[in-house]
Parts: structure tokens; C-alpha cells; sequence
């Protein structure tokens, strides 16, 4: 099977809804002028919540290919949950994706795998489709090796997901997150061809075939296409060089 490489940038904080107009307008101008064709290698941006009916608006008016999500959602769908945003409210903004479990959610919000899990549900219920984060700190991998917590990680994801689901998997080792410490391509294929037995032993070999799974932390244009020739990776979740047009740009035109 082949899969369509996807190249996700997170924002994370960053960029306010008047920033984003500008950015996101470049950036498509950028790829654009550059031929990239949007079907061979997906791009998608993840922009803060109030950031985001101002980027649907434009990629609609425009009819930009770029695709766009959230970078995280509330377990519920409506109700006395101050703060929290609702699934139904991002599909209806025409979100595609959604980041859930990014590690900066797991350890500076203490979210668990069973929070992670519901927030894959109510993804799935609402037409999203999950981008999951998984990845070792850098004492689990002193303490386990790489590959132990991102596997315990997924398959507590995909405990309650059927195999009908649309779902992305972002293999992110928390070291290798801003530290401009990437992990080696190999180390990225290693863990990857786990979690892609992971997929097969939850999910069955046709959604491990055909999800995707994306390598995460400091990457950038100088090594992007050493792990996009790795078998298992499929993509990247990309932070600090998703802020930077003619960077972000290189990195989706990694071929
Ligand atoms: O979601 C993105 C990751 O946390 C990677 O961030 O590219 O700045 O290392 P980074």
C-alpha cells in the first residue's frame, strides 16, 4: 500500500488569527509557486483554536489544498466544561485533523492514556481524524529503551478504537522535542516499525498498511528527506520550523 506522505505543523502557541491570515496565505503562495502538488505529499497546519475559523475562511475563499486541525479537543461534546472545545465545533469549523496527546499535553497538563483515549473517541465520533503522539522522555529511555513507552502508549490509545477508524500515529520522543536533538533516521524507523506492529497486532494488517506514521522533534529541511526514505515513517510532525515559511515550505518539498 502506498501511503501519501503528511507533513503536520504545529504551531503550538503561537501566531495570533491576524498572523495566521498572513501566514497561511504566503505559505499555500509559497508551495504554489514552488508546483508542489498537494496529492503526492499532504500539508497541514495547527493553528491555536482562535485562529481557526480566520484559516478556514481563507482556505475556502481561497481554495487552498492545505489541510488544517487542532492541537487538541475535549473529551465531551457540549456541556458544563469551562474552557474546553468541543469536537462537534472543530468539524463544523472543517477541521480534518485533530493532535491529541502531543507529550507538552501529557506532562504540563498531566493528561493519562485514558484521557488520550477518550479524546480519541470523541475525535472519531466527530469525523476527525486523530493524529496520536506517542514518545519516550528522555529517562524512559535511559530507564526502557526507546520503543517500551511509545508501544504501552499506543496500544492504550487503540484499546477502544475500532479498525474502521481513520487515524494518524506521530512518534515523537520528548528529547528530541526543540532540543535541535533529532533522533537519527534509524532510531525514527525502529520505533515506527514497532508501532506499526502495534497497528497490526490492535487494528489488523490493512490499518497498519495504511496509517500513517509520522516521526516528530527538531525536525527540519536539512533532514527531513533522511526520514522520509525510512519504510516505516510516512511524514512528520514538525514544531519551531513550522513557523518559518521558506523552511515549513523546504520540508513539505522534501523530494
Ligand atoms: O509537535 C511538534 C513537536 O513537538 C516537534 O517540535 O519540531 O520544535 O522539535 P520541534
Amino acid at each position: 500500500t502506498r501511503r501519501t506522505p503528511l507533513i503536520a505543523g504545529n504551531w503550538k502557541m503561537n501566531l495570533d488569527h491576524l498572523q495566521a491570515i498572513a501566514f497561511v496565505q504566503k505559505l499555500a503562495w509559497n508551495l504554489k509557486d514552488a508546483g508542489h502538488d498537494f496529492t503526492a505529499v499532504e500539508a497541514a497546519v495547527f493553528p491555536p483554536f482562535t485562529d481557526l475559523r480566520s484559516v478556514q475562511t481563507l482556505i475556502s475563499a481561497d481554495k487552498l489544498e492545505l489541510g488544517f486541525g487542532a492541537q487538541d479537543i475535549s473529551a465531551h461534546d457540549s456541556g458544563a466544561y469551562t474552557g474546553e472545545i468541543s469536537g462537534a465545533f472543530l468539524s463544523q469549523l472543517e477541521c480534518q485533523y485533530v493532535i491529541i496527546g502531543h507529550s507538552e499535553r501529557r506532562t504540563l497538563h498531566n493528561e493519562t492514556d485514558a484521557e488520550v483515549s477518550a479524546k480519541i473517541q470523541a475525535a472519531l465520533r466527530n469525523n476527525l481524524v486523530p493524529i496520536i503522539c506517542v514518545g519516550e522522555t528522555a529517562a524512559d529511555l535511559e530507564e526502557h529503551g526507546p520503543s517500551a513507552v511509545p508501544v504501552a502508549q499506543l496500544r492504550a490509545a487503540l484499546a477502544s478504537v475500532s479498525n474502521a477508524a481513520d487515524i494518524v500515529v506521530a512518534y515523537e520522543p520528548v528529547w528530541a522535542i526543540g532540543s535541535g536533538k533529532a533522533a537519527t533516521p534509524e532510531q525514527a524507523e525502529q520505533v515506527a516499525a514497532q508501532l506499526r506492529s502495534v497497528l497490526q497486532e490492535s487494528l489488523g494488517q490493512d490499518v497498519a498498511d495504511k496509517t500513517r506514521i509520522l516521526y516528530g522533534g527538531s525536525v527540519k529541511s536539512g533532514n527531513i528527506a533522511a526520514y522520509m526514505r525510512e519504510p516505516n515513517v510516512d511524514g512528520a510532525l514538525v514544531g519551531g520550523a513550522s513557523l518559518d515559511i521558506a523552511e515549513f515550505s523546504s520540508i513539505v518539498r522534501f523530494q
